[in-house]
């Protein structure tokens, strides 16, 4: 059993996090239930700005909000010292709300509308990431019209997909995102926006991919940027201030994660871009990162109410939880896999081998197969690991069942960040027309 951060099993066999026994957690809060390490993230945001610092490098973490995009959770990064990627709306109206600096927040996306673009502006962010050209002239236009002048990265495409563990060089050119670098679009982005007067251009963004377990990607990515860097400074003589390498740097979600120590790729990113830059005569750039998933992602853990079972011997026994893919949809949609202990008795010895079931109506709801753990009875607690990023934040009503709180836990404390959904809000925004309506029951 590996257990993250601050997690233990107490003397009643019961799992702890934060100080907390979560059996007393559910009791309080019902299940399901997200439970987020408070010190776990800390811990993750500290290791960045850490290896950072020993680079001597200008730096910004910008944590990728999309991860898990709660106010509690902007207010956390706030304190950490973390710049804010947002990439819609809904999310920076969150980080709004919560009061985050607006000059740290970095607005991303491949389609931004107007009003989002409006709201951004007049918000003051820090930061836009022009992701193609029909962006980078309406934001030049709108910002003109507020009589404003934006900072701006270009985002490209620099032809280096990591998935996972392969590489491939020129594979992500066909990618609905950036600014494609081996075709010259990102060349003439450039060009184009240097003749725009309400932008100013930074420097450039690159992002290769999530769930990264190997640094190559990384280095091959600096590669092309500093190539790039050199060829846009010499012939149209704009030297760039920033280079945002943007996240995917992976977390241990099971035995077969292998991830590298979160300063172990900065000291990769920061190592290259010292060295290329240097010998290339080219002032450093401040870099910037946007990790989103290793910064929650194992700090969340999600506790369940185990239900009913089914047995079908010799093929397989069923195990059903009172949540599934509407608050963890990933193993469904990626084949994502999870690992789980039994929170109430988790010092008992394995006895049997369980496929944990979700309680949508759908076959494909399934959390985990094929798990390990100690006889199991209606009414245990099933703890499920790593579930801080892309949960809550992809969660869903599908069924109509109501998305679960989540709760911040540290030093024996526990918060509620988030409520649970009521009734009122699975029918909050259902209106029925006037034609539908009878006058009453039965008529
Ligand atoms: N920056 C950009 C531009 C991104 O597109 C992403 C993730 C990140 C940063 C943060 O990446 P991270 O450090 O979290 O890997 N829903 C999927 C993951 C989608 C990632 C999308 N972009 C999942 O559940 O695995």
């Amino acid at each position: 059993m590996y257990l993250h951060g601050t997690s233990k099993i107490n003397e009643q066999g019961h799992l702890e996090i934060g100080g907390n026994d979560v059996t007393k957690l559910a009791a309080e809060f019902g299940t399901p239930l997200y439970i987020v390490d408070e010190a776990l993230v800390r811990q993750r945001a500290r290791e960045y700005v850490e290896a950072f610092n020993a680079s001597g490098l200008k730096f910004q973490v910008a944590y990728a909000s999309k991860a898990f995009c709660v106010m509690a959770m902007c207010a956390l990064a706030e304190e950490e010292g973390m710049s804010l990627d947002v990439v819609s709306d809904g999310e920076l109206h969150t980080a709004l709300q919560a009061g985050f600096p607006v000059e740290r927040i970095h607005f991303h996306g491949n389609n931004k509308t107007v009003d989002e673009i409006n709201m951004a502006l007049d918000a003051n962010i820090g930061c836009f990431v022009v992701d193609n050209f029909i962006e980078l002239d309406l934001l030049n236009e709108l910002a003109g019209a507020k009589g404003k002048r934006v900072k701006i990265l270009l985002r490209i495409t620099p032809g280096v997909e990591a998935h996972t563990h392969d590489y491939i060089s020129t594979g992500q050119q066909d990618s609905k995102f950036g600014f494609d670098l081996g075709n010259g679009s990102a060349y003439r982005a450039i060009q184009e926006g240097l003749k725009l007067n309400h932008l100013e251009i930074l420097g450039v963004h690159s992002h290769i991919g999530s769930q990264i377990f190997e640094v190559e990607g990384f280095r091959m990515a600096v590669d092309k940027v500093t190539a790039f860097a050199v060829q846009v400074r010499d012939e149209l003589g704009l030297t760039f201030q920033v280079v945002n390498l943007g996240g995917g740097f992976g977390i241990r979600y099971t035995d077969e994660d292998k991830p590298l120590p979160l300063g172990e790729y900065v000291k990769a990113i920061t190592d290259a871009i010292i060295s290329n830059f240097t010998h290339a005569g080219y002032p450093l750039p401040e870099i910037w990162v946007e990790p989103g998933r290793s910064i929650v992602g194992d700090a969340g853990t999600t506790l369940y109410t185990v239900g009913t079972s089914k047995d079908i011997p010799g093929i397989r026994k069923y195990i059903a939880v009172d949540g599934g893919m509407t608050d963890n949809p990933r193993p469904a949609l990626y084949e994502s896999k999870y690992d789980a202990i039994l929170a109430n008795r988790a010092n008992e010895p394995v006895s049997e081998t369980v496929s944990v079931a979700g309680k949508c109506c759908e076959s494909g709801d399934m959390l985990i197969w094929d798990l390990e753990l100690p006889a199991v009875h209606k009414d245990d607690l099933l703890a499920v690991f790593c579930t801080g990023a892309y949960n809550y934040a992809m969660a869903s009503n599908y069924n109509r069942i109501r998305r679960p709180a989540v709760v911040f836990v540290k030093d024996g404390q526990a918060d509620l960040v988030v409520k649970r959904e009521s009734f009122e809000n699975i029918v909050g925004n259902d209106l029925i027309p006037s034609r539908l309506k009878k006058t009453s029951v039965g008529n």
